[in-house]
């Protein structure tokens, strides 16, 4: 075997053709979200950082699968493989991507989300030397299920599935993560040799490593912690990824100051921007999409979703920031607000059980309790415009499209069904009625006696 001349190109290969059966679910495994990201993406964005093309295994009739890969990598080149014949099967379906022998090969599994960037590149970096496969391992606290590493005097001689594995290679703790690097020059080779000689009569790629072995190469293993490379094959593995990526996501946004009183209720997104001096209050939930600037309270109970809360703003508690919301800085949204696809803008003040959608709320506003915007006519949306310094009183139903003029008034009660100029009052209620005595004359006729 001869040592690598120079460094080459690398296709990364993600394998998501298995059905997933285990979850029990109409929708494909690796399209569940966790931290608002489909396992197969958090996969993708951590492959990003590994310099060349990817390639994405598919299983037939899996179209939905399909949409969201050129989604989320419009340049990933994705194959089928039509019938579900193993690990090794499944990347010899992407041959085309790398018959030329150029470029190295990764493999990466779509089900194991948590994998980070930093290991992916120690694994692809393994393949120095005379190395022509790198394994990852980890020791896992319960090893039932997965492949077992098989050393010998400290070196890998083989992968053990645990079907095929003896009583005592079962009691081996390093198992294989299911990732893993082949050298280009010789991986065609190593892959086509692989049989399905095995209890499930499946091509397993980690027969990669007793293929190499013969064939005089070197082999490395790179050890992970087991968190990075747990493998989502049910809901409850789905729901104890998604515990150890919050936890991961919280501690990254208090290292980078934000303050939670109490972490373990704050639910984030992978891609939740903070600024600095974020107070983040129990109990909140961070969607897909939300960017939160500096000195931002999020108090209690908050729900946000493809939001943007600009400077020293606050929200909630119990508000629903909904995707288009733009916060400005300095805007106070209260209890019980709604607020979708809108721009509030600097300093505007919603405080109570408000819903606001497609509109604006000019600089300045204060939007009275029980305001809606009535936005949608049973077809079709229309926006509200409210200028700066506008006053709209308490249970207002702004009938959209509507324009209320800057620093015009709207009284309480009012149904606003037609543009209202700038400083003008605007009054679209019944006008009060008293009629004096009434009560005890009413009460006569009744035959009782007025107190
Ligand atoms: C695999 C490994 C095992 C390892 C474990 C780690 C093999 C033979 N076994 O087992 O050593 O400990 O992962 O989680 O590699 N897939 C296809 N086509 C197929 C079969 C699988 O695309 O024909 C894909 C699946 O979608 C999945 C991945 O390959 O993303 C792994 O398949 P899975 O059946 O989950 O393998 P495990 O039994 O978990
Ligand atoms: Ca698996």
């Amino acid at each position: 075997m001869t040592s690598r001349m120079s460094k080459r190109a690398c296709l990364s290969i993600v394998l998501a053709a298995g059905e997933g059966t285990r979850m029990r679910a109409s929708r494909p495994k690796v399209l569940h979200a966790i931290a608002g990201r489909s396992l197969i993406e958090h996969v993708i964005e951590a492959l990003r950082t590994i310099d060349g093309p990817i390639a994405v295994v598919v299983g037939p009739n899996q179209q939905p699968l399909r949409d969201a890969v050129q989604a989320i990598v419009p340049r990933a080149t994705i194959f089928e493989q039509s019938e579900r014949r193993g690990t090794a099967h499944a990347v010899l379906a992407a041959r085309a991507a790398f018959a030329d022998q150029r470029s190295d090969l990764l493999v990466a599994f779509a089900d194991t989300p948590l994998i980070t960037a930093a290991t992916l590149r120690k694994l692809r970096d393994a393949l120095t030397g005379d190395v022509v496969v790198a394994v990852l391992g980890f020791r896992a606290a319960d090893p039932s299920g997965y492949g077992r590493l098989i050393l010998e005097g400290g070196r890998l001689v083989a992968i053990r599935e645990e079907k095929d594995a003896t009583e005592i290679e079962r009691k081996i703790d390093l198992c294989n993560a299911g990732l893993m690097a082949l050298r280009g020059d010789v991986a065609l080779q190593i892959l086509d040799e692989i049989g399905d000689d095995n209890a499930k009569r499946e091509f397993y790629l980690t027969d990669a490593v007793a293929v190499a072995r013969g064939l005089k190469g070197d082999i490395a293993v790179v050890e992970a912690g087991e968190d990075d490379v747990r493998g989502v094959n049910t809901q409850m593995q789905l729901a104890e990824a998604s515990d150890i990526l919050q936890d991961r996501l919280r501690r990254a946004a208090m290292e980078a100051g934000v303050s939670m009183v109490a972490p373990q209720t704050v639910f984030l997104s992978a891609d939740t921007k903070f600024g600095r001096d974020v107070v983040i209050e129990p109990h909140v939930v961070c969607g897909p999409g939300v960017v939160i600037g500096n000195g931002v309270t999020i108090r209690s109970f908050c729900h946000l979703e493809g939001a943007r809360v600009d400077d020293d703003a606050t929200v909630g508690p119990f508000a629903r920031l909904r995707p288009g919301a733009r916060i400005g800085a300095d805007v106070r949204i209260g209890n019980f607000v709604e607020v979708k696809e809108a721009e509030v803008e600097r300093g505007a003040r919603i405080n109570h059980l408000t819903y606001i959608g497609d509109a604006r709320v000019g600089a300045g506003a204060n939007v009275g309790a029980g305001t809606i915007t009535c936005n949608f006519d049973g077809e079709n949306k229309h926006r509200t415009d409210i200028g700066k310094d506008a006053f709209i009183g308490s249970n207002a139903a702004l009938v959209a499209p509507v324009r209320i003029g800057d620093g015009a008034y709207v009284a309480s009660g009012s149904v606003i069904t037609e543009d209202v100029p700038d400083g003008a009052l605007a009054l679209g209620r019944a006008r009060q009625m008293v009629k004096q005595g009434w009560v005890p004359r009413w009460l006569t006729a009744r035959g009782k006696k007025p107190s």
